[in-house]
């Protein structure tokens, strides 16, 4: 059976396209396949959405999570769905804020694993978010984001619309129909995390899965997640 077959709730609330066997696969990637991180963990999850990953984080054995979304239907819909999944109130939280404001915040809390899964594609504030990620003094990160297919550490600086519930918010709230955003290369995550000192590593979807059906971006390359590790503070050498 599917994880979320089981809490199907997520599968009425997404506001993403539903295609169950890439919500599955990527449950796998995501969460099944480190499933040793998160048990105890205080999880801090970007881009929360409707609260999917924060539920399979705590489901996995995470102590606490922390979710935060921009968009405030989809903060009443995470708590929907943990009251309606009798989860205790004291082992999450749901925040209603421009996560990069949220991560700018002077007394940003400690967390043990950070998820930015599906969003950071969504922003042109790479840097700016993953510095203030290391703040949270986490020791791993798990990226799942769409790539540009190139060699090199680039950016590739697009436009899109935010009435698009899966897409950036207004963030400067100036009544923008559209915003910049930034699509990284495999390079420029692996650099960027590299100089706040993570160690970036690619999860293999294509020795783990078998079944590409509704996952083509990621097949094709166009898509990946990624577990960055802190390197020891003691030691400043860079990844090799
Ligand atoms: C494609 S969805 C990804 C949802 C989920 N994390 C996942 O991976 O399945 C992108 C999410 O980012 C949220 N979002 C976009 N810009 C944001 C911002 N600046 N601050 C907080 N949330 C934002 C959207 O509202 C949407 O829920």
């Amino acid at each position: 059976m599917r994880f979320f077959d089981q809490y199907d709730r997520f599968y009425q609330t997404t506001a993403t396209l539903l295609k169950p066997n890439r919500f599955q696969q990527r449950w796998r990637m995501i969460v099944a396949q480190n499933r040793q991180l998160f048990e105890g963990a205080r999880v801090l999850d970007l881009a929360s959405h409707d609260g999917r990953w924060a539920f399979a984080a705590l489901k996995a054995g995470a102590a606490y999570v922390e979710g935060v979304e921009g968009r405030a239907e989809l903060v009443q819909s995470s708590f929907d769905n943990f009251n309606a999944y009798g989860i205790d109130p004291a082992s999450f939280s749901f925040v209603c804020k421009d996560l990069v404001r949220y991560l700018s915040a002077e007394n940003l809390e400690s967390f043990d694993i950070v998820l930015n899964l599906g969003f950071f594609y969504h922003t042109l504030r790479h840097m700016e978010i993953i510095e203030n990620m290391a703040r949270t003094n986490a020791k791993y990160f798990v990226f799942d984001t769409g790539l540009i297919d190139a060699e090199e550490a680039l950016i590739l600086v697009r436009r899109e619309a935010v009435a698009d519930p899966r897409n950036a918010i207004d963030h400067r709230g100036a009544g923008a129909d559209s915003v910049p955003i930034g699509i990284v290369s495999r390079a420029a995550l692996t650099l960027m995390l590299d100089s706040v000192g993570y160690d970036c590593n690619e999860v293999d979807w294509r020795s783990l899965v078998t079944d590409f059906s509704e996952c083509e971006e990621y097949a094709a390359g166009g898509r990946g997640t990624f577990v960055a590790r802190r390197r020891d503070p003691n030691s400043n050498a860079p990844a090799p």
